[in-house]
């Protein structure tokens, strides 16, 4: 337990070098500096769960999930409710499907799937392509074999899942101006291997196996008002210009929007301006993996759970704005199941609280802040 006078909190204080008498100086100067969402409070108005909500705007709302989570049948009930996307969180990656080189395991993929199509819910695929998540024995040594093993894959997994999927993350995080390249591709695997054309040869491919779905250029770091997120989007936007002239059947952005609660003071401002960019493009937008890492803020709940909603309804608010965005999937839906557990856990040792849900499966001033950016964007 951590509340505002709680273990948590001391370690903070400790953590800051705070000790004896000067702890409650320490502790008001906490409450001003590092309390981001002071002030804000997040009423909602009405009834309905964050699909309805979405769905009233023309919107998208859905969850990135795991199957072992579906045994958790409380659990399942809710993501059912409140989601009208499922996106598979590691199941679709080739480290999970790709057991060895000839072999495919679809257990997981099959189970989420089945239970997307029992409740009524989309799915989104992720992902054909990422540098990241491949399995160990993945060590093709030509740019023939590469080819080969890209054109099975594709072929196989979005072949297996064609006419189902609202859209697949064809490829995941590609563009990576610090590695130097002229062209700002990521230094990955495939691109030693095969070239820059790998990416376009992977969209050929997927729509080749799956034609009905949204093919999507998944990117991360394109959020902040920041140097390094400025040079990323230009990059992304010069290959997205380069993909659609040379009519690579490329359909949408997807902006991960993993967001930090501290870093997003300087606010979305650029990145509003950028979606817009996108749109002139002719391209849809997806938000495909948001949350709000909370582990820079003070332990106390209600502090984090104040600046992690306020940061939810700022950066949404700009984002859907661009009509171009047609949906919003969180990385997780509740905080019993993330992956910043693990990836970003609180310095205090509490549990870290970046979804909509708590651990109890109730809804957290988070969900109200989706509730309200959706309630205030514009129709679709
Ligand atoms: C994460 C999963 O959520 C974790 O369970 C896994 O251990 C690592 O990958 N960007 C992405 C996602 O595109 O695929 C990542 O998902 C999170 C960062």
């Amino acid at each position: 337990m951590s509340g505002p006078d709680g273990i948590g909190r001391r370690a903070f204080l400790a953590a800051l070098g705070a000790a004896g008498a000067a702890v409650a100086g320490a502790a008001a100067l906490l409450r001003e500096d590092r309390d981001p969402g002071a002030g804000r409070a997040f009423p909602v108005q009405g009834a309905g769960t964050l699909r309805e909500r979405a769905a009233a705007r023309g919107l998208l709302y859905g969850a990135a999930i795991d199957s072992s989570q579906l045994r958790d049948a409380g659990f399942a009930a809710l993501f059912a409710r409140e989601c009208g996307v499922l996106v598979p969180g590691t199941e679709l990656k080739w480290l999970a499907l790709r057991p060895a080189p000839g072999s495919y395991d679809f257990r997981g993929a099959d189970a989420l799937l089945g239970f997307a199509g029992a409740a009524g819910l989309q799915v989104r695929g992720h992902t054909l392509v990422w540098h990241q998540a491949l399995p160990a024995w993945f060590a093709p040594t030509s740019a023939s074999g590469a080819e080969r093993m890209l054109r099975e894959h594709v072929e196989t997994v979005a072949g297996r899942y064609a006419g189902r999927l609202h859209s697949w993350d064809v490829v995941n995080e590609v563009v990576e101006p610090a590695h130097g390249r002229a062209d700002a591709l990521r230094d990955s695997p495939w691109l030693r291997l095969l070239g820059p054309g790998y990416i376009a040869t992977a969209f050929h491919l997927a729509a080749a196996a799956d034609p009905k779905a949204r093919l999507v250029l998944n990117e991360n770091w394109l959020e902040l008002d920041h140097p390094d997120s400025e040079r990323k989007r230009r990059a992304v936007l010069r290959l997205l210009d380069r993909l659609v002239a040379a009519s690579v059947p490329v359909h949408a952005l997807g902006v991960q929007c993993h967001l930090r609660a501290e870093r997003a003071a300087g606010g979305p401002g650029r990145l509003r301006a950028f979606l817009g960019e996108v749109a002139a493009l002719g391209l849809e937008i997806l938000v495909t993996e948001l949350d709000v890492a909370d582990a820079a803020l003070p332990a106390d709940v209600a502090v984090r759970d104040r600046a992690v909603a306020a940061v939810y309804e700022d950066y949404l608010a700009a984002v859907l704005d661009e009509r171009a965005v047609t949906g919003v999937v969180t990385w997780g839906l509740s905080d019993r199941y993330t992956w910043l557990t693990g990836h970003a856990p609180h310095p205090a040792g509490v549990p870290v609280r970046p979804l909509p849900f708590d651990r109890e499966l109730r809804p957290k001033p988070a969900w109200n802040a989706l509730a309200r950016a959706f309630a205030a964007a514009p129709r679709r």
